[in-house]
């Protein structure tokens, strides 16, 4: 448990969870994830989010600790997933008089997880523009739908000037600042949040009319400075379905080292170029890794050998994966494998056809089993044609 002064009479208490396996039940975290809920006390004070039930005793020991005495007023719902609701009906059974802060979406999801134990707690329903005043403090929401559920809804305090902002602007790993913020919030976003880059961009909009000094998300750091411009900046590239820079995601997926030898060649040859390249071996690192790459460059070489007719199911799951996160604005070269009938790349088309602006390149590779001289000379070419 971390306690730590964010602005004035802002303070976070965080939970970091290093025991987890996988985030959302598909995410592996080798830095753990932290659930950050924050404090704020005035004449009133207001607690905002709870944290995953499996960490609710620590948390609520904390908080009596913080508050020193005082009475906890309101709690804020900013986003029912229970990463960050599974301890409402704990807080509420420490603080019965505490009034929930929500809108109509948040108390209908509340009311479902908690059916056999229902929360009764006073409840005051909020809507876009709504204020709380606790004193100097004011509290202003503003709905933020599908970043990530439909109930989320976002806060800007106006003393301080600080955007609780829910899920967005999130990361994996530490709630303090760390040197693979960039890295860890692109596979943070693109993966949790990637699908709903016009969700993104509406809540962009609301928050350029505010005067922000710090971002408080419900995961990793909070953001300031240069780390915050930054940050904004490359939302709105993400949201857009806009490389952040130019370079090229190797991604492959074979079974007996050719395919493997043909994707390292073509790594050689772009780096030869002067590309940055990124190359992931799709069965065996996390397609969230994957994924986040692809989110970063603007070009994507994929390699895959022909199987039951199709192709690798790495591949497969890769790419079903970019469809679903609307991954969109990219130009593509394909490599495929096969020893008697070779029709990976057809299948890899027909997939990528399915997905926005996305320009496919007419030539493609062909290996015939292993990797020949006559492919060697095929994949310097196709990195030419890549790199024009
Ligand atoms: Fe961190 Fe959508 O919950």
């Amino acid at each position: 448990m971390n306690i730590n002064t964010i602005a004035g009479a802002v303070r976070r208490l965080s939970v970091m969870d290093t025991q987890i396996d996988l985030f959302e039940g598909q995410y592996p975290v080798p830095q753990g994830v932290s659930y950050n809920t924050h404090l704020i006390e005035d004449e009133k004070t207001a607690l905002l989010d709870t944290v995953d039930a499996r960490f609710a005793s620590a948390w609520l020991q904390a908080l009596l600790q913080a508050l020193g005495g005082k009475k906890l007023d309101y709690l804020v719902i900013s986003h029912m997933e229970p990463d960050h609701s599974g301890s409402v009906a704990a807080l509420c059974k420490a603080y019965p008089d505490v009034t929930l802060v929500g809108n109509a979406k948040t108390f209908a999801m509340l009311d479902r997880f908690t059916q056999d134990e229902p929360v009764a707690n006073q409840r005051l329903v909020v809507a876009e523009g709504a204020t709380l005043s606790l004193g100097e403090h004011v509290l202003r929401f503003a709905m933020a739908p599908m970043v990530h559920w439909p109930e989320v809804m976002v806060a800007y305090e106006e003393k301080e000037k600080v955007l609780f902002s829910a899920d967005a602007f999130g990361c994996f790993g530490s709630a303090d600042d760390y040197d693979d913020w960039e890295n860890e919030a692109r596979r943070y976003y693109a993966n949790i949040v990637g699908k709903y880059g016009v969700q993104v961009q509406a809540l962009l909009r609301k928050a350029q009319a505010l005067d922000i000094a710090v971002i408080c998300p419900l995961h990793g750091p909070a953001l300031s400075g240069e780390r915050m411009t930054r940050a904004i900046g490359l939302y709105d590239l993400w949201s857009k379905w806009m490389p952040q820079e130019k370079g090229v995601l190797v991604a492959y997926a074979g079974f007996h080292g050719h395919t493997a030898q043909a994707a390292e060649r073509m790594a050689a040859c772009l780096r030869e170029r002067g590309e940055h390249v990124a190359l992931a071996d799709l069965a065996r690192v996390h397609r969230s890794y994957a994924v986040s790459e692809a989110f970063h460059y603007d070009r994507m070489v994929l390699a895959a050998t022909t199987y039951d007719g199709a192709y690798a199911p790495a591949m497969e799951a890769f790419l079903s994966a970019l469809k679903h996160k609307n991954l969109q604005n990219r130009t593509v070269a394909l490599m495929e494998n096969g020893t008697w009938a070779p029709m990976a790349a057809k299948h890899m088309r027909a997939a990528l056809s399915e997905m926005k602006n996305m320009a496919v390149l007419d030539s493609q590779v062909t290996i015939c089993s292993a990797l020949s001289q006559k492919c060697c000379d095929d994949i310097a070419t196709l990195a030419d044609e890549l790199t024009r």
